[in-house]
């Protein structure tokens, strides 16, 4: 294919990437920006293999039906509440291809310059820390490992060494382009990515994915310098801006600094609190007491978390929402920026059962709205409404801004046990004398309320 041909496509590519993002950033345009995004990305592929090396064109179609046929089952399987697990794999991939295509152009003695050599051991350095990283937080959440910090007598040593040792060899690589030193660095980094992500508590170990998604980003457009392939570099700093922009939202969501997300754990202070069980006496009703505190309502706000996710009781919820409305009730959702396990989780799935995104309203915009509530209808959501945020210091959950359902007329909590959330802590609002329990699995809850609320 012509130069001028291939770069035409790939100022498509590169501009479909941008639409893409624009995209994903409303759920009403999501699907459509992802669809965007993966055609940009299938030009790119076969437009970079057509320009530089169309006699291996019939191996890069193979690899792209095999790599395409092993996604599109992952995707249909994996079930919403693994996806950060999902997002994990696909991020340390990412990164492993970097590295491993720096460290083959410089097997292949593609020589350059101080400056070419510096960045194809940054490549190496990057990914491989993306790779280990990714690896283990995806072994974190999948629970084959702990998802509580893990550390080890020496470990901040062990961490020293090891950094300097990488630094050091790196610096090896760049002046020489040393193949021994490229395969030591990978080595040594991969051993970095491990101690980054070994000290991170489980809450946190979804905004090390958005960090090693910005970081795998960082490999491809480094490696895209190595290869001297102008798209790449475009689509690794697109991803590598917005991982970083994510994982600051993140963490401003949680209220916490990212220093202290990576290292709180040496400080001493576990970033999970104890994952015990309470005993202490609480007020629970049946769904006929709990339909008569919603049906008489006037306001209710939906308080939607994880338990909503794994319960999968979207349509449920919604109608239960619409059987409130028909009676003349005002019905809206609160939405907190990390409720569920991934940024916009509940987003997604009230969207999944076409709840109107008019009535989706964000924390800082419904938080006074709780004082002129008779319900705040907490359905599988703990942490996000857990006062200790704010009064409690030494928590790990103080600071996070919190959706105020403390302050509706009365509280109902939609969940199976008295099972801590995610941050393994006890939450003082299910103790409170405006709160009901209902217990049970919220997709079952909601169902028998649904059905009680009918026979008012
Ligand atoms: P959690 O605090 O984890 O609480 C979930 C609640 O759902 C639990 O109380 C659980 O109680 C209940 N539950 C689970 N399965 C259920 C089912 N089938 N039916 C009914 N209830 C069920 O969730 P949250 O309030 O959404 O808070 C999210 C947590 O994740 C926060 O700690 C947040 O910091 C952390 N986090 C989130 C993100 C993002 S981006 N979303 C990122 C990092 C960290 P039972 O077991 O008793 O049922």
């Amino acid at each position: 294919m012509n130069e001028n041909f291939a770069a035409v496509f790939y100022l498509v590519a590169a501009v479909c990437f941008i639409v893409a993002l624009k995209g994903l950033s409303s759920p009403r345009s999501a699907r459509l920006g992802n669809v965007i995004g993966a055609a940009g990305a299938l030009v790119a592929v076969l437009v970079v293999f057509a320009a530089e090396r169309p006699d291996r064109l019939v191996f890069i179609l193979l690899a792209i039906a095999i790599g395409g046929a092993i996604g599109a089952v992952a995707a249909q399987r994996v079930a919403m509440t693994a996806m950060p697990q999902m997002v994990a794999l696909f991020n340390g991939v990412g990164g492993a291809a970097g590295a491993l295509v720096a460290l083959l152009e410089l097997a292949e003695g593609a020589g350059g310059g101080l400056a070419y050599l510096a960045v194809t051991a940054f490549t190496i350095l990057i990914g491989s820390i993306t790779f280990s990283g990714s690896v283990l937080t995806f072994a974190k959440l999948q629970e084959i490992v702990t998802g509580r910090p893990m550390i080890f007598p020496g470990m901040r040593w062990v961490a020293m060494v090891t950094v300097a040792g990488a630094l050091a060899t790196g610096i090896w690589v760049a002046v020489d382009g040393a193949m021994l030193g490229a395969v030591l660095l990978a080595v040594l980094t991969l051993g970095v990515g491990l101690l980054l992500v070994l000290p991170v508590g489980g809450a946190d170990v979804p905004i090390v994915i958005s960090l090693l998604n910005a970081f795998s980003g960082v490999t491809v457009a480094a490696s895209g310098y190595v290869l001297s392939n102008t798209l790449l570099i475009v689509a690794g700093t697109l991803v590598g801006a917005s991982g970083t922009l994510l994982t600051k939202m993140m963490a401003d969501a949680m209220g916490r600094s990212l220093v202290n997300i990576m290292f709180g754990a040496f400080a001493g202070g576990s970033t999970l609190g104890a994952t015990t069980e309470s005993d202490r006496p609480v007020r629970s009703a049946g769904p006929q007491d709990i339909a008569i505190q919603l049906g008489y309502a006037r306001k209710v706000i939906v308080t939607p978390g994880y338990g909503l996710a794994v319960a999968q009781a979207q349509h449920t919820l919604r109608d239960l929402a619409d059987e409130l409305e028909r009676r003349g009730i005002e019905v809206v959702y609160a939405i907190h920026p990390v409720a569920g396990r991934m940024p916009g989780h509940m987003n997604v799935l009230l969207a999944e059962a076409d709840v109107p995104y008019e009535k989706l309203k964000e924390m800082t915009a419904v938080n006074p709205e709780f004082r002129t509530a008779d319900v705040a209808l907490v359905v599988g959501a703990n942490d996000v409404v857990n006062p200790a945020a704010h009064t409690t210091p030494g928590s790990p959950i103080y600071g996070m801004p919190i959706l105020d359902a403390e302050n509706a007329s009365s509280i109902v909590f939609l969940k199976r046990s008295m099972r801590p959330g995610f941050a393994g802590i006890e939450n003082e609002l299910l103790f409170d004398p405006k709160t009901t329990l209902l217990f049970g699995d919220a997709k079952d809850s909601l169902g028998k309320l649904v059905a009680a609320v009918k026979g008012l």
